[in-house]
């Protein structure tokens, strides 16, 4: 019988992204997909360090699988990711159990380190210093039938001080623009009608072989692509935002209405300390200017309250841009000191009371902009793209959910008088209600716009659930490092 494996993702879309990798590695050196709430064979953690509490969530879940490995001879424990590319062998020390460790820059060898830990029945580490292959290259399993990650570029050539990405993924590396457009020609072909392009730092795609105008072309270029519905792409850097991207957005109609720039804080002595060379004029030029370009863009970003020497003036010039800014939703984090990072050894850390003090106010006034901002889509008809599983209460509800053009989140009730729409259809669903992280459409939803998406995820199913609506899947959708934790 062939082994069965299990993928667990942490962090970010690209880690979403390399795990689709993960799985399509293992499926092609033979193993299955552990069914729901089974023990796997292989237990795969693709981690995340971006802060502090994604090490100890990890260490926590290793301690915790320790005894369902003594229970189950012969399960293997594989740890991949960024953490496992900071801490390396201390993983083995801290968790003897695990079985193999591996980085962000050897994805594709997961299949062959578990045989080998199986032979010599010892933990195998391997890190690479550098990329060998694009992880798009390899073998993939998505996750979703209709939506699909693109991965542009990897690695990220500044030096954010608070940041840790830099010395784990490495330097910039830029897929070549024609190998990017084969892929999404490929995933069309399959059903697929949503990318997201995915890269640390999408503006400065290009930097490798020598254009800067490469991001805008490229999304120029998906514009072309028939059957392509829906063009998102994360995360830009207010540094490197030239007005060429804001043009191609506007004037190319597969490209959404949805921009997540992070603008981490408002204070320019706080940004010179985070060594990010934007300041907020800068920044909020860029809002204007998209917005003047496309009026309904729903812009939203990452805010760290809490850097080292952030002063209450500090902290109030960030609310102030938030102010200014009318951000759709931020995503808002605690600073956390990452070892290794610039700003971990800066002096005059703020006090954890301090910061959290900070923090509370910052969410207070997000969410009041983002009730704000979502009021005015009462009344209004939003194009939702169907999704799986993503309204938590949508079985106590009856309703469903998906994405707007501009990345809300709406839940709609279907039209009693149409079949169901599956995930990966389209419908025109009239806003009723308005809260600051959703909108609910409860009348006049049109019957479903049956799309290749839709079909393509129907392909996947049993014959008995083709003709109804999702089953709980991944989450899907734009930033999620970001829930607040
Ligand atoms: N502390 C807190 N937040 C961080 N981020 C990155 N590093 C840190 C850190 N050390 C946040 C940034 C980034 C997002 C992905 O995570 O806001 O945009
Ligand atoms: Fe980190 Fe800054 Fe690069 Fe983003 S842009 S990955 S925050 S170093």
């Amino acid at each position: 019988m062939s082994r069965t494996y299990e993928v667990r993702t942490y962090g970010c879309q690209m880690n979403v992204h390399d795990s689709e990798r993960l799985a399509g590695s293992l499926e092609a050196a033979g193993y299955v997909r552990a069914a729901g709430g089974a023990v796997p064979d292989v237990m795969v953690y693709n981690t995340c360090a971006v802060r502090e509490n994604a090490d100890n969530r990890l260490y926590g879940n290793l301690g915790h699988v320790a005894s369902v490995k003594a229970a189950n001879p012969g399960m293997q424990i594989a740890v991949g990711g960024c953490l496992a590319q900071k801490d390396r062998a201390q993983i083995v020390r801290r968790a003897p159990h695990v079985d193999v460790v591996f980085g962000t820059h050897n994805v594709g060898s997961l299949p062959a380190l578990l045989e080998r830990a199986r032979l010599e029945q010892e933990a195998q580490i391997e890190i690479l210093e550098s990329l060998e292959v694009f992880p798009s290259t390899l073998p993939a399993r998505r996750e979703s039938a209709y939506a699909a990650w693109v991965a542009i570029s990897v690695g990220c050539n500044n030096t954010c001080t608070f940041c840790i990405v830099p010395s784990l993924r490495g330097t910039e590396r830029d897929r070549r623009p024609g190998e990017i457009l084969a892929e999404i020609e490929a995933l069309v072909a399959d059903g697929v009608i949503e990318v997201t392009l995915l890269g640390q730092n999408v503006n400065s795609y290009g930097v490798e072989f020598g254009d800067r105008y490469a991001f805008a072309k490229l999304l120029r270029a998906c514009g072309t692509i028939e059957g392509l519905e829906r063009v998102r792409f994360t995360s830009p850097h207010p540094a490197h935002f030239t007005d060429d991207v804001i043009s191609a957005m506007a004037e190319t109609p597969s490209v959404m209405p949805a921009l997540h720039m992070p603008l981490q804080s408002g204070s320019d002595s706080i940004l010179r300390a985070m060594r990010r060379s934007y300041r907020a004029e800068r920044y909020l030029g860029i809002i204007e200017r998209v917005r003047a370009a496309i009026p309904d863009a729903a812009i939203t970003t990452d805010i760290i309250v809490g850097f080292p020497g952030e002063t209450e003036a500090d902290f109030a010039a960030t609310l102030e841009v938030m102010t200014q800014a009318q951000f759709a939703s931020a995503f808002t984090f605690k600073y956390s000191q990452r070892p290794g990072t610039p700003a971990a050894e800066l002096p005059r850390q703020v006090p954890a009371a301090v910061v959290g003090e900070r923090y509370a106010r910052l969410v207070q006034l997000q969410d009041s902009i983002s009730w704000e901002q979502a009021k005015p889509l009462v009344g209004r008809e939003v194009e939702v793209l169907v999704a799986v599983g993503e309204g938590r209460k949508d079985a106590a509800t009856e309703r469903m959910s998906g994405r707007g053009r501009d990345n809300r989140l709406v839940h709609f009730s279907p039209n009693p008088a149409a079949a169901p729409p599956r995930p990966g259809d389209v419908v025109i669903a009239e806003i009723t209600h308005a809260a600051p992280h959703h909108l609910i459409a409860d009348a006049r939803v049109s019957p479903p716009r049956r799309t290749p998406g839709g079909d393509a995820w129907a392909a996947t199913q049993p014959p008995a659930a083709t003709a109804g609506s999702g089953r709980a899947g991944v989450w899907l959708g734009l930033p999620r490092v970001g829930a607040a934790d």
